[in-house]
């Protein structure tokens, strides 16, 4: 437990905060840089639930991870909490997408854009999903045949490259090379991970200026908006074409969209804004839970028999299609424990736009909050045994239902991802095929895995799993 002295009484109501100190917080700021889940993980165990602390020795911010406030801010009071400067700073290098955009603005896209994302309009992609996976897995096969039934794979790198050909041909069918492709997600990659460094360590801002690093990551985002903007481009003079049929993409869906009151598409520069943020939001999310998934499933082979021998009476052999997914429900239920135990999205920001209260807490205007997704799917007080990998959690009729904002990875309230739908379906889809083709077995003899988070919890480094033909 905390000092004694380290905590401020003079929470007014029942809602007590504690506070780490500024010192302790600046000692602990290159640690937080370094490797944040254990110093996060300590400050709470030592803490509590919800706890004032310094981000990065700088920034005052509140971490929670209580399910109450987290639900009061995302869904309950959530027209007094914006995104924070740190994501809409983001928004320098990918435009005023879904994601980065704010306020009433915010959601006029959303409404213009979600019926983009109903079920149906997923089912269509589906298709292309399968055809993606088929094509991604087939080498693999004939690779591992030829080596005598089996072969080793960089477990992140393969489903890296996977979902972003699922989620760029889902946005921009076919229409972009491969080389270019690889470029775009050399590029999302490179602006993200010196993004978050700008913010975790707010103090090498000047000699971030100094090295011109700034400028040179300002030079790749402009790089980035133009690759698309030229996709763009060719796909709206293909569609002028006579006899044209275009495309049922979610580029065509942003170029068919037409906002309620006045009947107009968006502008050029707003469908390229947010072309940008899905390929951004569905890319790295999917892709870093499926590399758990795929490290969980290699530690517990029963867990992976489960699903195949469920596939097996369901399918008889064949691939799935999205009308078996229903009945195909230990696949999915491994897919959401995976993204319980590691998160994509690990921690979301907020700021109060203006003085609230919760239970007692008075929050002032301007208030920072981290709220903790990592620490909500943890928590010993809503899950038993919450280090263990038990799919069976998120079976029906499971013995301790799943506590509501106790369980996040795709946020709450309004800004619920608008991907969930497309995202549980291509995750489903790939383990599926997957366990279909393939047993997925551990490779002995490599160093431990552990958790990188940055924008998404990914592993640090990557790590290989053996691929058996069934
Ligand atoms: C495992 C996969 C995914 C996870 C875990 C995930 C998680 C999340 C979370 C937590 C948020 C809310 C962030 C916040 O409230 O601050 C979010 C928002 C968003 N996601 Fe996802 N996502 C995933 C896949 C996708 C996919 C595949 C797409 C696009 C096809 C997508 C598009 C978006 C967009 C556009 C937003 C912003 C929505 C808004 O604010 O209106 N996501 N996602």
């Amino acid at each position: 437990m905390a000092d004694a002295e380290n905590l401020d009484k003079t929470a007014a109501g029942p809602y007590f905060l504690p506070r780490v100190p500024r010192w302790r917080s600046m000692l602990r700021s290159f640690a937080l840089a370094k490797d944040p889940l254990p110093v996060l993980e300590d400050t709470l165990a030592r803490y509590g639930d919800t706890v004032e602390l310094f981000i990065g020795g700088v920034e005052k911010s509140i971490l929670t991870r209580d399910p109450g406030l987290t639900q009061h801010i995302l869904q309950k009071n959530h027209r007094n909490y914006a995104k924070s400067k740190f994501t809409q700073g983001f928004s320098r290098y990918v435009g005023h997408g879904l994601l980065t955009n704010e306020g009433p603005d915010w959601l006029r896209q959303r409404r213009l854009i979600q019926p983009g994302f109903h079920r149906q309009r997923v089912a269509g992609l589906t298709e292309l999903m399968q055809e993606i996976i088929t094509e991604t897995l087939a080498p693999l096969a004939a690779q591992a045949a030829s080596g005598g039934g089996a072969l080793a794979v960089p477990a992140h790198e393969l489903m890296t490259r996977l979902t972003f050909r699922i989620i760029a041909r889902s946005v921009f069918s076919t229409s972009f090379p491969e080389a270019e492709l690889d470029r775009l997600a050399g590029l999302i990659t490179e602006i993200q991970a010196f993004f978050v460094r700008s913010i975790r360590q707010p103090y090498l801002k000047p000699w971030f200026r100094l090295r011109g690093q700034f400028g040179y990551h300002d030079a790749l985002a402009a790089e980035l908006r133009t690759l698309l903007a030229r996709f763009i481009a060719q796909r709206q003079q293909a569609n002028q074409q006579p006899g044209a049929t275009p495309p049922d993409d979610l580029l065509q869906m942003l170029l068919d969209a037409r906002y309620e009151d006045t009947g107009q598409p968006m502008t050029p520069d707003r469908v390229l804004d947010e072309a940008l943020i899905l390929l951004i939001a569905g890319h790295e999310t999917s892709a870093n839970a499926l590399t758990w998934l795929l490290y969980l499933l290699a530690h517990h082979p029963a867990e992976a028999a489960r699903i195949q021998s469920e596939m097996a009476a369901v399918l008889q052999g064949r691939p799935p299609t999205l009308e078996d997914l229903p009945r195909l429900g230990h696949a999915l239920h491994a897919v959401q424990e995976a993204m319980r135990r590691y998160p994509p999205a690990w921690m979301v920001d907020r700021v109060a736009l203006a003085d609230d209260t919760y239970q007692g807490l008075h929050i002032p205007k301007g208030t920072l909050f981290s709220l903790y997704f990592y620490g909500l799917h943890h928590h010993a007080g809503y899950w038993d045994q919450p280090q263990e990998f038990r799919p069976a959690r998120f079976a029906p009729g499971a013995a301790r239902p799943v506590q509501p904002f106790a369980y996040v990875p795709f946020g709450g309230g309004p800004r619920l991802c608008i991907g969930m739908q497309f995202a549980l379906t291509e995750m489903q889809l790939v383990t599926l095929e997957l366990l279909r083709q393939f047993n997925v077995e551990w490779v002995a003899g490599q160093p431990p895995v552990t958790m990188q988070p940055l924008i998404t919890l990914r592993p640090r480094g990557d790590f290989q799993v053996r691929l058996r033909l069934v």
